[in-house]
Order: structure tokens, then C-alpha cells, then sequence
């Protein structure tokens, strides 16, 4: 199985990097592209460069709309959006195909495979709820990093798990990461 992430410069860089790890030692083949902000966040929240990330996943230049993920002929079971920035979600929401993340993206909803998207912005405008709707009901699951607490999580990785395990669960993906 092979599996895209898109990582942004939305706070909680350490969603994609868990979920990265968590697909690779499962066997899952991953290929992820950072936006530039996605690389920033990624080295001021969890002190790591996406130097890092290429033991566990393919990684791609988001500027490079030749590579394999920006077309549907590449098949993928799917692909994440995680966390998603406001900035992204309305890209995605216009279909943009911008840059590579958005452009592949749009290819998994055209294709008619899963797209998951973790938005991450607290308020949130209309703007950004109506990006939510159209993208829901273009097929996309949105799912926004809301961890829940019924589990008592008492570390951060605990926490972090469970959403992670959540968009494990979207793609049948057997997983141990939270107790059901
Ligand atoms: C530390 C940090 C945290 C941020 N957190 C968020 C966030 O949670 N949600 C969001 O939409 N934007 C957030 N931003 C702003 C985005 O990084 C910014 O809008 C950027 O243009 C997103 O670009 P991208 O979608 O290409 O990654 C944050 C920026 C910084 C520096």
C-alpha cells in the first residue's frame, strides 16, 4: 500500500511526523511533500528538519509539479492532509494545483480515492467553514485535530496517537496506537 502526506505550516507538525512514522513501520510506502511553511513549522515545533522524515518516506519538493504524486497514473491508496493550515484548505477548496501538495491532493479527489483533511485554526471564519463544506462534499474527509480526552490521555504522544489512530482507522489501516 502507498500513501500521500501533505504536511503545511499549520501548528501540529507533529501529527504528520507521527503519522509518517506510524505508516512506514506498519509497511505502508509513504510519500509526503512539506509546503515551506510545512518545513519551518515542522523545525520550530519538534526541532527537526524533514532530513528526518526521509528514513520513513519518500520525500518531494512541493515546487515540483513533475513529480510522481502530481499525477493520477501514480497510484496511491490515498492521501492526508495533515495538519492542514487555513491557507491550504482554501487552495484545496479551488481545486488550486498550485504546488505539488494541492496539486496531488486534487489528483486523489479526482481519481475517487480518500482524501483525509486535518485542519488546524481555532475561531474559524466562515470562510474557512465553507472550505470545510465544499471539500466534504467533494469527498474529502475532514477531519479537524480535535483529540479527544475519554481516553485519559496522560502524556502528549498519547494524545497525539489517537488522532493519528483515527486517520489510521479511515484507510482499514490495523492499528495499536489507541485502546477502542
Ligand atoms: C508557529 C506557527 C503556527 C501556525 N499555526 C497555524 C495554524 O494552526 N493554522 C493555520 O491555518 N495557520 C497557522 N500558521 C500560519 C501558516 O503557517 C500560514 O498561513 C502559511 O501561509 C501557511 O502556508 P502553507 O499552507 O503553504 O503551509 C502558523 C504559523 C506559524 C509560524
Amino acid at each position: 500500500m502507498r500513501i500521500a502526506v501533505g504536511v503545511t505550516g499549520a501548528s501540529g507538525a507533529i501529527y504528520g511526523y507521527t503519522l509518517i512514522k506510524a505508516l512506514s513501520k506498519l509497511g505502508v510506502e509513504v510519500h509526503a511533500v512539506y509546503t515551506d511553511m510545512g518545513r519551518k513549522v515542522l523545525e520550530y515545533e519538534c526541532g527537526i528538519t524533514t532530513e528526518d522524515i526521509k528514513p520513513h518516506a519518500v520525500v518531494y519538493d512541493n515546487s515540483d509539479l513533475f513529480a510522481a504524486l502530481a499525477s493520477g497514473s501514480f497510484k496511491t491508496g490515498g492521501m492526508v492532509v495533515v495538519p492542514c493550515s487555513m491557507h491550504t484548505l482554501g487552495a484545496l477548496a479551488t481545486a488550486s494545483g498550485r504546488d505539488l501538495l494541492t496539486r496531488a491532493a486534487d489528483v486523489t479527489l479526482k481519481e475517487g480515492r480518500k482524501l483525509v483533511v486535518v485542519p488546524r485554526e481555532t475561531p474559524m471564519t466562515a470562510i474557512h467553514l465553507s472550505n470545510m463544506l465544499t471539500l466534504a462534499r467533494t469527498g474529502a474527509v475532514v477531519m479537524p485535530a480535535a483529540p479527544g480526552f475519554y481516553h485519559k490521555p496522560e502524556t502528549l504522544d498519547e494524545l497525539v496517537n489517537c488522532m493519528v489512530g483515527k486517520i489510521l482507522d479511515i484507510f482499514d489501516i490495523k492499528h495499536s496506537l489507541y485502546t477502542r
